[in-house]
């Protein structure tokens, strides 16, 4: 909907990303891009704006990655909390403030906010058996049990899921319940909870969302009907858990406020911290509009939990809209922080120093808005090379250039128009309202699109005006042309802003112009004639294969490495008789040389001292061993009374022993210490 009389402001929230992992692709694409373009582009129009993020820092995740690295959540959630704000900060997430879930503020404020509902009698009290582990002496998060699953036999399902065969599961469902605390059988034990009355919201939510708010997106107009028509349940909003924000009633120790509880609440407590005198202005003023920016997973706490808590508060507005948007998946499969199958922006960062634009460009051309989408780098290659190098930068160079050439890098003084330059400046003036109807439906991939058809237009003028042959023989025309271009040039540095805010710095610094509105869209005089341009430099460069193939290498080479680490290890054969081992001779020898045989890629030649004599043996592990030099003085295990056998011309007296990995790669079996060549293996 558009911006009705009735806001005067906008207040955008984008989902606390969890404290548990660096952010990667998915992230950006999902939601603090779109967040970003429409927080940029509101202020562009000199609108009232706020943008609010933070780092989510509670939550059993992040107390399952301490334990296992043997640290507190406070140590995890420091470490990734620094690494994402930073991370954010260089792709120009233009945040009003960054801050996380374990500052004093929040605590206070999501306590408050707690009391106030209890204290309103807005939550209902309800015992319930609950697993506890009684050496570890606490309650059990689903998290941290484990059994079998019921439906596939997998040993290892945890209390909500198994993993194997992805059915969502109860601690209750689970056959041999462990705690993974103390490994011991838990066992039940009541225990007491406060419950968000959803039920009893469920009347005014229908009202709102299917009624009032048509105009959501239909993902997540269709994912909140199902969940409404399904029935609302009360839902549990604090657990038995020592990290988190403490329940602030008596008799509530050893209870935190759960963690989607106190999460949305950080908004709140975010805007408190940046105004502390002016907060409440933007949450309970009905001219506030509230946005907030989410992943498709996120839905329901966004469009049912929080209302419901804010409305049952009383003093706080309700979202207008929540974009939500789909995921995006990775060269065909889904994005994975514990399976390191994702593009972590802190590497991007480093392995393409200065193309965050780059990265933002193609994200928002591929959005997930309506679907789940891919990225590939082949995707990213050509768009930067047939798209913002062959389209925007190629436009802009050569306005640019060919006004360096025939005018001293002046901008020219337009004579006579055509009627063609004015039908080109009457197209380029569409663009504007064509980019904001779509920025204000959230329609970020079709808005990017249009104003990239501003380069298009500039590109098409060009070729049809030809200035390069008009120089020739009419200056005077010449300077209109490129007056044009150079104003649609101008243009542009606003149009792209939101998009690709590093590009349209550059492109203002190239223009020498000091900040222009997004007010200023379709002037055709934002240059007066006369004014000095900088030097031309290039926007964009190519990319070329052999970079992306890195890329898409990197990533074949943790597929493989997840494929090695889940793979079980073979059967083991059947049972053989002592005798029949008895009957090998398996020995240690110290290698006295070692060199590849001529002509054979997989093979070398060992030289072995057996302890009796020299003895040459062949072995296929080249491929392992690039310099089999430094094997000189090892111990090796060989078997002594095999069968000797000719080899490209060699004879080979016995066989060396190696490990073969998951992979297929080979490991020499060497003794721990060393013993005297010859010594048997028993
Ligand atoms: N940490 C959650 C996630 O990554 C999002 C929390 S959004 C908030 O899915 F509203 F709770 F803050
Ligand atoms: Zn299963």
């Amino acid at each position: 909907m558009h911006m009705s009389k009735k806001f005067k402001r906008t207040l955008i929230t984008s989902a606390l990303p969890y404290a548990n992992g660096p952010v990667h692709i998915g992230h950006l694409a999902g939601v603090y891009v779109p967040a970003d373009i429409y927080a940029r582009y509101l202020r562009l129009k000199g609108e009232e704006v706020l943008f609010i993020g933070g780092s989510d820092e509670h939550g059993i995740p992040i107390t399952i990655k301490a334990r296992k690295e043997g640290v507190t959540p406070q140590d995890i959630v420091d470490r990734y909390h620094g690494l994402i704000k930073k991370s954010f900060a260089e792709f120009g997430i233009t945040f009003d403030i960054y801050s996380r879930t374990t500052s004093d503020i929040h605590r206070e404020t999501a306590s408050d906010f707690f009391r106030t509902l209890y204290d309103k009698g807005e939550f209902r009290e309800q015992e319930s058996e609950q697993y506890y582990d009684e050496e570890a002496g606490q309650f059990l998060a689903d998290r941290y049990i484990t059994g079998t699953c019921p439906h596939c036999g997998n040993e290892n399902a945890y209390g909500d899921q198994c993993e194997q065969c992805g059915t969502s599961l109860s601690p209750n469902d689970l056959i041999n319940p462990k705690s993974t605390l103390s490994g011991s059988a838990p066992v039940m034990r009541t225990t007491k909870h406060w419950y968000l009355p959803l039920d009893k919201h469920e009347a005014w939510l229908r009202e709102w969302i299917l009624e009032d708010h048509k105009e959501w997106k239909t993902n997540v107009y269709g994912q909140c009907k199902s969940w409404l028509d399904l029935g609302l349940q009360p839902r549990a909003v604090s657990r038995d858990l020592d990290w988190g924000v403490p329940v602030p009633v008596e008799g509530a120790e050893g209870k935190v406020l759960y963690v989607w509880f106190d999460a949305p609440i950080g908004y709140i407590s975010n805007t408190k911290e940046l105004l502390p005198n002016d907060w409440e202005r933007w949450w309970k003023e009905e001219e506030t509009k509230l946005v907030h920016f989410i992943g498709k997973d996120n839905i329901v706490f966004h469009c049912i939990v929080f209302p419901a808590m804010l409305k049952a508060e009383g003093s706080y507005i309700l979202p207008e809209n929540v974009p939500a948007n789909e995921f995006l998946n990775l060269e065909g499969d889904k994005i994975s922080t514990s399976r390191n199958w994702a593009v972590w922006l802190h590497e991007y960062l480093e392995e393409f120093p200065g193309k965050q634009d780059v990265l933002r460009y193609v994200l928002t051309a591929n959005a997930p808005e309506t679907k789940d989408n891919d990225f590939t780098w082949k995707d990213f290659q050509a768009r930067n090379n047939n798209e913002l190098v062959a389209v925007l930068g190629n436009f802009v160079n050569r306005a640019l250039v060919l006004t360096q050439k025939y005018f001293d890098n002046k901008v020219p003084a337009p004579g006579e128009l055509t009627q063609y330059d004015r039908d080109t400046i009457a197209e380029a003036k569409l663009i504007k309202q064509a980019v904001e109807q779509q920025l204000e439906n959230y329609h970020f991939r079709e808005a990017q699109k249009e104003a990239m058809n501003l380069a298009r237009i500039g590109n098409k003028y060009l070729a049809d005006t030809e200035p390069w042959k008009t120089a020739k023989t009419d200056m005077e025309r010449t300077a209109t042309i490129l007056n044009i271009a150079l104003q649609i040039t101008a243009n542009l540095a606003i149009v792209i802003e939101p998009f690709l805010p590093f590009t349209a710095e550059k492109l203002l610094s190239f223009l020498r112009s000091g900040h222009l509105s997004w007010n200023q869209l379709g002037d055709f005089n934002l240059l007066p004639a006369g004014h000095l341009l900088e030097k031309p430099h290039l926007l964009f460069e190519k990319i070329e294969d052999e970079v992306v193939e890195k890329q898409i290498q990197k990533l074949h080479d943790t597929k493989i490495a997840n494929e090695a680490s889940e793979q079980k290890a073979k059967p083991i054969k059947g049972t053989v008789q002592f005798d029949a081992f008895e009957k090998l001779d398996i020995r240690v020898g110290t290698v006295l040389e070692c060199e590849k045989v001529p002509k054979a890629d997989k093979l070398l030649r060992f030289l072995l001292d057996d302890g009796l004599q020299k003895r040459t043996i062949l072995s296929g592990i080249a491929a392992y061993y690039p310099n089999p030099q430094e094997l000189v003085g090892r111990q090796v295990c060989f078997v002594a009374n095999l069968e000797p056998r000719k080899m490209r011309g060699i004879l080979s007296e016995g066989m060396i022993l190696s490990a073969e990995d998951v992979d297929g790669s080979l490991a020499l079996v060497t003794p721990t210490k060393t013993v005297n060549p010859g010594s048997p293996v028993v």
